[in-house]
C-alpha cells in the first residue's frame, strides 16, 4: 500500500466535458474512490465547464460512484461549453471554484476538454490532470482512449447485423461510423467486421479504387460488400460516397447505414473499465505527486504523463500495418 502526500492540498474536483463516452464512470469511480483513499475531498462537478461557470457543484462520497463501473454515459452529465471559450467564463469557474476550496482538477475528456484545461491552467495556476475520454480515439499520448474499445465492439456488432442482411439481398451497404478528423473507429471496426473497403480521414478516397475492389469481390463471387466509412472523410460522408459509387457501378443494390450517437452509448468493455480505472487512478496519484497540465494515458501498458500541448497539437501515429491489413485479408 502506497498513500501519497499532497501537501496543502484537501479537495479536489472531477467532471466530464465533450462527447460522452463508455467507460467515463467507471473512470469518475476511479477518481473519487482513489482520492478518498488518500484521504482528500472529492467535489463532482456537474455538465463540465458549464457547471463550473455555474456552481454546479456537489459532494461526492464513496457511495456517491456505486454501481455505476457498468453503466455507459456519465453521472455528472457533459456539454460543450461556449461560454468556457471567453475570459469571463473562466473567471466565474474559476471563482466558484474557490468558493468549494476545490485546488486541483481531474478532466475526464477529450481534445476540446484538454484545449480549455490547458488555457484555464495558464490563466488561474490550478492544477489540472486529464484522463482521455473519447470514443475517437484520437489523443497523442495515449495508446487508448476510454470508450473506443467498447464503441468499436458496438460497431462491429452492428456491421455483423448488417451483413447478414446484406449476404440474403446480394446487397452493397455503406456504414458510417463517427469519427470527424480520424478514422481509428473506421479502420478497427472494419478490420474486426471483414469490410471489403475502409474509408478514413488520414488516407485519400478515390471513387474509382472503390469500385475496382467492389468489381474484384464481384469476380471473386462475393454476393455482398460493406463499405465503412469514417463520418470525417474527405471525400463526405456514408451517403454522399454511395451516391458516387453508384453512378459507375450498379451491379448490387445500395443501402446507406450511418450508426451515429448509438457507437457513444452502453456498458463499457472490460478494456474499457480497466483501462478507465488505471488512469482515474493516476491521475488523482499525479496530482498527489504535483503533476499538472498533464493527461494520464497509456502507452506500451505503462501509465505515462503527456503535457496537454502535445495531446492536443500532435498527431497519433497512424499504423500503417492496420491500413495493410484491410488489403491483405479482405
Ligand atoms: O468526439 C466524439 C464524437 O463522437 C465524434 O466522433 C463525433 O463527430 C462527435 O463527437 C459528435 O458530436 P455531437 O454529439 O456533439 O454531435
Amino acid at each position: 500500500m502506497c498513500f501519497y502526500y499532497f501537501y496543502g492540498v484537501k479537495k479536489i474536483g472531477v467532471f466530464t466535458s465533450g462527447g460522452d463516452s463508455p467507460g467515463m464512470n467507471a473512470c469518475i469511480r476511479a477518481v473519487v474512490r482513489t482520492a478518498l483513499y488518500n484521504s482528500i475531498e472529492v467535489a463532482g462537478i456537474m455538465r463540465g465547464y458549464n457547471g463550473m461557470i455555474h456552481n454546479e457543484i456537489v459532494p461526492m462520497y464513496s457511495h456517491s460512484v456505486s454501481n455505476i463501473i457498468q453503466q455507459g454515459g456519465t453521472i455528472l452529465k457533459t456539454a460543450r461549453s461556449e461560454e468556457f471559450m471567453t475570459f469571463e467564463g473562466r473567471k466565474k469557474a474559476f471563482q466558484n471554484l474557490q468558493k468549494h476550496s476545490i485546488e486541483g482538477l481531474v478532466a475526464i475528456g477529450g481534445n476540446g476538454t484538454f484545449t480549455g484545461a490547458k488555457v484555464f491552467y495558464e490563466e488561474f495556476g490550478i492544477p489540472i490532470i486529464g484522463c482521455p475520454g473519447t470514443i475517437d480515439n484520437d489523443l497523442y499520448g495515449t495508446d487508448y482512449t476510454i470508450g473506443f474499445d467498447t464503441a468499436i465492439n458496438t460497431a462491429v456488432d452492428a456491421i455483423d447485423k448488417i451483413r447478414d442482411t446484406a449476404n440474403s439481398h446480394d446487397r452493397l451497404f455503406f456504414i458510417e461510423v463517427m469519427g470527424r478528423d480520424t478514422g481509428y473507429i473506421a479502420l478497427h471496426s472494419g478490420i474486426a467486421s471483414g469490410a471489403e473497403v475502409v474509408l478514413i480521414p488520414e488516407t485519400l478516397t478515390s471513387i474509382d479504387e472503390i469500385i475496382e475492389i467492389l468489381n474484384l469481390g464481384k469476380e471473386r463471387k462475393k454476393s455482398s460488400s460493406i463499405v465503412v466509412v469514417a463520418e470525417g472523410d474527405e471525400e463526405g460522408g456514408a451517403l454522399e460516397i454511395a451516391n458516387k459509387v453508384k453512378e459507375k457501378f450498379n451491379y448490387y443494390s445500395t443501402r446507406v447505414m450511418i450508426l451515429g450517437h448509438l457507437q457513444r452509448g452502453g456498458r463499457p468493455t472490460a478494456n474499457d473499465r480497466i483501462l478507465a480505472g488505471r488512469l482515474g487512478a493516476a491521475a488523482v496519484q499525479g496530482l498527489l505527486e504535483g503533476k499538472k497540465n498533464v493527461m494520464a494515458g497509456v502507452v506500451n501498458q505503462e501509465v505515462i504523463f503527456t503535457p496537454f500541448e502535445d495531446c492536443i497539437q500532435k498527431k497519433k501515429p497512424f499504423s500503417d500495418a492496420f491500413l495493410q491489413l484491410i488489403d491483405l485479408i479482405r
